[in-house]
């Protein structure tokens, strides 16, 4: 009768133990079949929205913008391709240039089929509870505000949460050119727009938190200003209209081979500063950086975070006594 108890007792707990183990297999995937299920996504499943042209037309001081959130491919690094949230197709999105005082009438289309977007102008004053509001999938929405402070200024997607926007891709750069522009406009030879960011794991909300990013790349990958540098000619004044889209880096930027001769933070023609060697630039901060540029060579552009700039922060000004690219090698820093 106890051997019988004692069997009795046995089988239970096996059968537990048996039913234990089914339920664990049941909810928790194996290693291999997780792997599975995020590389053998189907080509379908993706969603790779061939890249839309904005529309920007200016009627006076009236500026009409359209612009698409949507889907799309984009190279990152060296056949690296992440699955990008965007403006227009392009990471980052569109530079947009209007004037201080002109009024912006701007259209969102959202072509996403499963995400609302949204946009957030760092340039204008608007409540953003109603003009950044979310624009559902395959809706659209238009709304006006004022361009009244010159500067160079980030836009955004502000969906919620913001860090999966941005992170994904979804920023841009807006220049608002001062109404009695720069006083030293006369003195530039070479304009180019750079934008700073960050790309972590793809479409990861744990990994975008964690903050340690994979590539940090100015104008979206990190190979295209090393392959094709920025040109000046000796001798040229150059300016740089530079904008950090983050999401969580500040950059320290700077020129090798150079001072800048003037700053003006955020690209107000107010806020000049003299003589820098490196100009701190927040997470959703931007400026406007003048240095010139006296010897033939390639000068590196970067951010001296040097970890940042180890993960591809840094872009090549080629200088040259015409001004055209002749393939001198690519200087290592
Ligand atoms: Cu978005
Ligand atoms: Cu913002």
């Amino acid at each position: 009768m106890k051997q019988f108890k004692l069997l009795r007792g046995l089988v239970l707990v096996i059968s537990a133990l048996i039913m234990i183990t089914a339920a664990w297999l049941a909810i928790s995937p194996g290693s291999d079949e997780a792997e599975e299920d995020l590389t053998a996504l189907p080509e379908a499943q993706r969603i790779n929205q061939a890249p839309v042209s904005p529309v920007i037309q200016r009627d006076g001081n009236v500026v009409r913008i359209e612009m698409t959130a949507q889907r799309t491919d984009i190279e990152i690094s060296q056949d690296v391709i992440y699955n990008a949230w965007t403006f227009n197709g392009i990471v980052p999105g569109p530079v947009l240039r209007v004037k201080q005082g002109d009024l912006l009438q701007f259209t969102l289309v959202n072509m996403d089929p499963e995400m609302p977007h949204s946009m957030d102008f760092h340039a204008v004053h608007a409540a953003p509870s109603r003009k950044f509001i979310e624009i559902m999938p395959d809706e659209q929405g238009t709304f006006e505000y004022s361009a009244d402070t010159p500067g160079v200024f980030m836009y955004h997607c502000g969906a919620s949460p913001v860090l999966l926007h941005v992170a994904n891709g979804m920023y841009g750069t807006i220049i608002v050119e001062p109404e009695d522009g720069y006083e030293t406009d006369h003195e530039i030879d070479q304009t180019y727009t750079l934008v700073q960011s960050e790309w972590y794991a793809e479409n990861d909300l744990d990994d975008f938190q964690h903050g340690d990013p994979e590539y940090v790349v100015f104008n979206g990958d990190d190979f295209s200003l090393k392959e094709k540098p920025l040109l000046a000619k000796v001798g040229d004044k150059v300016r740089l209209y530079v904008m950090n889209a983050g999401p969580n880096h500040v950059s320290s930027f700077h020129v090798v081979g150079t001072t800048f001769d003037r700053v003006y933070l955020d690209g107000n023609p107010q806020n000049v500063l003299y003589g820098m060697q490196t100009v701190l630039i927040p997470a959703g901060g931007g400026a406007v950086v003048e240095f010139t540029v006296t010897e033939a060579g390639d000068y590196p552009v970067l951010t001296h975070q040097l970890n940042d700039a180890f993960k591809g922060a840094i872009a090549i000004l080629r200088a040259t006594h015409d001004g055209q690219d002749h393939g001198e090698p690519t200087m290592s820093h």
